[in-house]
């Protein structure tokens, strides 16, 4: 089965037809650019763009990345413009491509169910966080493959800072970090989440996962297993398509 699936990343907006039966992209992706100010309205104009240019005209997964509430209401807006917060996400996307049926999911939820379906989750019980260091931090909790949504564990407190504005991806580049100094940070926060948490496993997804032969040696003393994402940058695609597809 296809479903399309697309991906509302700080930097851009990347879609494709996905084919579930594998979990992986049906044909190469397409990506515009994130609109700045990211606005709903140029959001969705980038959406339409990356969905018209396959013709598709069946059901839609797309990512956020803020609370989603109930599959349909943003309620947070930390890296996109404030005027997203109470929006309707799902009738504005709706409406846009023209009243295809669209799910919405948090960004780091949809490319935990990716990884926790065709990735390095797979089979995985237990306590299994997904952090995507990307733009923010994302995350998504998992308890013997059941998602607990909406967590943003990126927001935690880190040396009286928000743990996203240090140990983000975006934070490595914004403070010209190597890669050793940045792993040192990542390390800090993943023993302060596995002190809540106590996870078996933790993934580590995002842009960086594709890196991790330059960070994850300098990762020590985590009790945890401490993986790379598999599926890489098409996670939060995959992950969207799987949630339009089965609900979970
Ligand atoms: C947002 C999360 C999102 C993460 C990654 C955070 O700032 O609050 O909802 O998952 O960034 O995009």
């Amino acid at each position: 089965m296809e479903i399309f699936g697309v991906d509302i990343g700080g930097s851009g907006i990347k879609g494709a037809p996905v084919d579930l039966d594998k979990g992986d992209l049906a044909q190469e992706r397409h990506k515009v650019l994130t609109p700045h100010p990211a606005t709903p309205d140029a959001v969705a104009d980038g959406v339409r763009e990356v969905v018209g240019h396959f013709g598709w005209t069946g059901p839609v997964g797309i990512t956020f990345p803020g609370v989603v509430e109930g599959g349909t209401t943003v309620r947070s807006a930390a890296n996109v413009d404030k005027s997203w917060i109470d929006t309707d996400a799902r009738v504005l996307f709706g409406n846009r491509l023209g009243g295809l049926p669209v799910t919405l999911v948090n960004d780091a939820d949809a490319a935990g169910l990716a990884e926790m379906h065709f990735g390095a989750g797979r089979h995985r019980r237990g306590t299994v966080i997904l952090l995507t260091l990307g733009t923010g931090i994302g995350s998504a909790v998992f308890v013997d493959g059941v998602l607990v949504p909406n967590t943003e564990l990126g927001h935690l407190e880190l040396n009286g800072h928000e743990a996203e504005k240090r140990a983000s991806s975006k934070a490595r580049e914004d403070h010209d970090l190597s890669w050793e100094k940045w792993a040192h940070r990542v390390q800090k926060y993943l023993a302060h989440v596995e002190m809540l948490f106590s996870p078996e496993l933790f993934v580590l997804g995002g842009g960086v996962s594709r890196k991790a032969d330059k960070f994850l040696h300098h990762i020590k003393g985590i009790r945890a297993e401490v993986v790379p994402a598999s599926l890489q940058n098409n996670a939060g695609i995959v992950g969207a398509a799987l949630r339009a597809a089965t609900g979970s």
